[in-house]
């Protein structure tokens, strides 16, 4: 079987566990009826979904309508103006920073830009969140480090820095960094944005495995259609403020809600539009 068939018959088997899930209703993150304005501008307006555990969550949405705010709501980077964020059942809205702390180490996240040290190698950005957050020793902190870096398809780059490393290894160290405290969720920030398409499959690939090796919920906010439909177990779709349409991806490219059907076609015909 072909590289594609086989990622796709595991994506089929994943799907019917997140499947299962979701009607056991075990829900990992919710939003519930969250705004968020800046100045005058108001981003979310009452945006409410629901994250059930060991799911891929694709949100999707223009640029500028609150993608990245909401994974900062999440992670409570940034709290709501009104409304709540539950995870696993406890309302962090309002939590004091010390107790947010606790709540972040069931977070993983890879920023839209890497975020990498770029004064650091590959081994001590990955390790940096261990040396910050863990009593490992060293020994152990270089066995687990080693461990990441293997899961990322990185085994040999420990020794170089940032500025040697191309977009998509930059993409790689930074995830091996996300999840060096083996957090329950990753999310993923724009994973793709800005590779060329063997990379961004590569990356895709790297997400799906994840999944499984890892047993995670993950939230993938991109505008790449077609990471979405290769990755995603559900699509969540930003728009005006809320999450204007939430289904899974069969639904999704079914579906005759107009301005969900109009986001799909323009972005499929922007992805067929060859690049310079
Ligand atoms: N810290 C901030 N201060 C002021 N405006 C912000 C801030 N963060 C986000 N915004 C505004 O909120 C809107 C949504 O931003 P963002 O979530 O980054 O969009 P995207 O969907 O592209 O990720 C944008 O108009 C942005 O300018
Ligand atoms: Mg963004």
């Amino acid at each position: 079987m072909s590289e594609e068939g086989i990622t796709a018959e595991r994506r089929s088997e994943e799907r019917d566990t997140a499947e299962r899930r979701r009607q056991s209703r075990d829900v990992f993150v919710e939003f519930r009826d969250v705004t968020k304005s800046y100045g005058t501008k108001e981003v979310l307006k009452g945006a409410s979904l629901k994250i059930y555990r060991g799911e891929v969550v694709v949100i999707l949405g223009a640029s500028g309508t609150g993608k990245s705010v909401t994974l900062r709501n999440i992670l409570g980077l940034e709290a709501p103006d009104s409304g709540a964020v539950i995870v696993e059942g406890e309302d962090i809205t309002n939590l004091p920073e010390e107790e947010l702390y606790r709540v972040r180490k069931k977070f993983g996240m890879l920023f839209q830009s890497g975020a990498l040290f770029d004064s650091m190698n590959v081994f001590d950005n990955v390790a940096y969140p261990l040396r910050e957050h863990s009593e490992l020793t060293e020994e152990d902190l270089t066995r687990v480090v080693k461990e990441k870096l293997e899961m990322v398809n990185l085994p040999d780059a420990e020794h170089l820095m940032p500025v040697d490393l191309s977009g998509g290894m930059r993409k790689r160290v930074g995830l091996a960094r996300s999840i060096v405290l083996d957090p329950k969720m990753i999310l993923y920030d724009e994973p793709t944005t800005g590779l060329d398409p063997i990379t961004s499959h590569k990356i895709n690939e790297l997400i799906v495995t994840l999944q499984s090796k890892l047993s995670v919920t993950s939230v993938v906010v991109t505008h790449d259609i077609q990471s979405a439909f290769s990755i995603g177990d559900r699509i969540a779709f930003l728009n005006e403020g809320i999450f204007e349409w939430v289904g899974t991806m069969e639904e999704a490219r079914d579906s005759d809600h107009p301005v969900l059907r109009e986001f799909l076609q323009t972005s499929a015909v922007m992805a067929a539009q060859p690049t310079k």
